[in-house]
């Protein structure tokens, strides 16, 4: 089963939780209250923006509309939008902070 470590910020507590094979990150972020922001959920704002320090090779690529948004966003290939990844069936160990304010 996945697991998914979110780290400590401003805005809420580290969690390490198991995850469900094949889940949408906004599903689990809501469900275990994971420290990371979302508003419009839909691959717009940015709110969401994280960096995978671990394991982003457990997550599905990103579709054309959060790869748009990244390009804007900068950082690199293990950012993502948590609002649109999902983690892959069979996936192990990931370790994700959130890119608050961008
Ligand atoms: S919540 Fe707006 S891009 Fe994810």
């Amino acid at each position: 089963m996945p697991s998914i470590e979110f780290l400590v910020n401003s805005i809420g507590r580290a969690k390490r939780v198991d995850a469900p094979e094949g889940g949408e990150l906004v599903d689990i972020c809501d469900e275990f209250l994971a420290p990371i922001p979302f508003s419009c959920r839909s691959a717009s704002c940015g709110t969401c923006h994280i960096q995978v320090l671990e394991g982003v090779e457990f997550l599905e690529p990103p579709d054309p509309p959060e790869a748009e948004l990244l390009e804007l966003l900068g950082g690199g290939s293990d950012h993502r939008l948590a609002c649109q990844a999902r983690v892959k069936r069979g996936a192990g160990a990931i370790r994700v902070r959130a890119v608050l304010g961008g």
